[in-house]
């Protein structure tokens, strides 16, 4: 810190919300600065278990301040929800205790139908969204068509007019494509609702950051979603339409780079993707088995938003690789280390083989990215359960050897594994 930017390194879901929620400790404001509903946070505190969507993971520490950027799209109607969900099991959220940039773009209830319709049309090859309206929504917004959380500071039947208008315009969309429209007055009243509820919590957000650390305040940006769903760097179109990765955190707050000090990357000790694209060591059968779990456990790999169950498979090191280097990471984190045991033993893909050429990362193109076999290096497993282990040197030797294989063949430090989802299931590795 001054400002920490943690990222996830994969394809989302790798445990970026315990991470934030046990970093939060040290900040003084935690910052949200992409993606909208579709992402799904778990926190873990004393057996109670808090699913975050829109609200940053810090929320759960009274001292740091929640800050959503003006990279997100917001979804009115379900923040209300989720702020009234948490006051509701005591958590404390008020304009004190969470800021809302007035840059942030507002999903409405017929980028939702788009979102649906798109799917629908690409049949077989669609994306595999989380169907909230995603997709429409920051393509209004890069469209110059969007309308913004500082809209709702407007009085109400300006707001009602641009809500109004901009639902008019996806219905027209919806009509050239045969699809039933919204009635756009019923469809904007929760969200006239909404905008009374959440005025006083919106405001400039880059300003409030900008003071804060020139007043020496700690902030931890929360990545959602992972590098491989970047609309950039991703396996694009399989991707969000947000910039998770490192730099997005400076477009998506509005801070300026020389604020940075550690850009700490998280991400699974075995792969998981749920949605649509190339997935070179998916896997079927028992392994993936053990990876996913049965369901029965709130860990287990289905997704927070969705319900999904999620495509596992070993720990692709020439994603991870990738991911160091776009996101220029200063540190990498390993979560999950607990669901390897068991296993005999451990696969790394290393590299991929592409009719016949190694590459050491990823290709450009889906086409190649489907024709890749993963090169493994296989390691020895270990039986022990892992999850009272606080200390590198309470792992046993196999988990110390795969945690150190992996920081090798990525280049990058592992100076934290975690090995169960409660904020103290961590493990400190003093050697880097
Ligand atoms: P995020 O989107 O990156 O915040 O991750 P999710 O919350 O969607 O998914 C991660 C899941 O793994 C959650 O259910 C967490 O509680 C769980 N989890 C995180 N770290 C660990 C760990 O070290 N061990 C186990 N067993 N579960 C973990
Ligand atoms: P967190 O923050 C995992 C995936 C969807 C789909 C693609 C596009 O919990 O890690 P979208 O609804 O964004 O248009 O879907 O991106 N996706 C995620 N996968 N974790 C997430 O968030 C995700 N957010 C979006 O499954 O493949
Ligand atoms: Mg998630």
């Amino acid at each position: 810190m001054p400002i920490t930017i943690l990222i996830g390194a994969q394809w989302g879901d790798e445990g970026k919300g315990r991470v934030v929620d046990w970093m939060a400790a040290s900040a003084d404001i935690v910052a949200r600065y992409a993606g909208g509903d579709n992402a799904g946070h778990t926190v873990a505190l004393d057996g109670e278990v808090y699913k975050l969507h829109l609200i940053p993971s810090g929320i759960l520490h009274s001292k740091v301040v929640s800050v959503m950027g003006n990279g997100m799209v917001i979804n009115p109607d379900n923040l209300v929800r989720e702020i009234q969900a948490l006051r509701k099991i005591g958590v404390d959220i008020s304009p004190e205790r969470l800021v809302i940039s007035s840059r942030a773009h507002i999903i409405t209830p017929a980028h939702i139908a788009l979102d649906k319709a798109k799917e629908l049309a690409l049949g077989d090859d669609k994306i595999g969204t989380t169907l909230r309206g995603i997709g429409p929504a920051y393509l209004d917004k890069t469209g110059r068509a969007g309308i913004r959380t500082g809209d709702m500071l407007l009085d109400v039947e300006e707001f009602a007019e641009r809500l109004v208008a901009a639902i008019e315009m996806s219905n027209e969309e919806l009509r050239a494509q045969g699809l039933d429209t919204l009635d756009a007055l019923q469809a904007a009243q929760s969200y006239l609702q909404a905008a009374d509820f959440l005025r006083p919590y919106i405001r400039d957000v880059s300003i409030y950051l900008y003071e804060a650390l020139k007043a020496g305040k700690k902030v931890l940006c929360e990545g959602a979603q992972g590098t491989l769903l970047d609309i950039d760097h991703g396996s694009y179109p399989f991707v969000t339409s947000s910039s998770p990765t490192a730099g997005g955190a400076l477009t998506g707050l509005g801070v300026g780079p020389l604020f940075v000090d550690n850009v700490l990357g998280v991400a699974k000790a075995f792969s998981t993707r749920v949605g649509g694209g190339p997935m070179p060591t998916e896997l079927d059968g028992a392994i993936a088995e053990h990876f996913r779990g049965s369901g029965a456990n709130f860990w287990d790999e289905f997704g927070t938003t969705t319900g999904r169950p999620r495509r596992c498979g070993w720990l692709d090191v020439v994603m991870l690789r990738y991911a160091v280097g776009v996101n220029g990471l200063s540190e990498l984190m390993l979560t999950k280390m607990d669901i390897l045991s068991g296993l005999d033993e451990l696969k790394l893909a290393t590299a991929y083989n592409i009719d016949g050429e190694l590459f050491a990362f990823p290709p450009v193109t889906n086409e190649q990215l489907e024709r890749a076999k993963p090169v493994y290096e296989t390691l020895p497993g270990w039986s022990e359960d892992i999850s009272n282990c606080r200390r590198f040197d309470d792992l046993p030797s196999a988990a110390r050897d795969y945690i150190k294989r992996v920081a090798q063949l990525c280049d990058a430090p592992i100076n934290m594994v975690s090995v169960g989802p409660e904020r103290d299931q961590l493990v400190m590795n003093p050697a880097g």
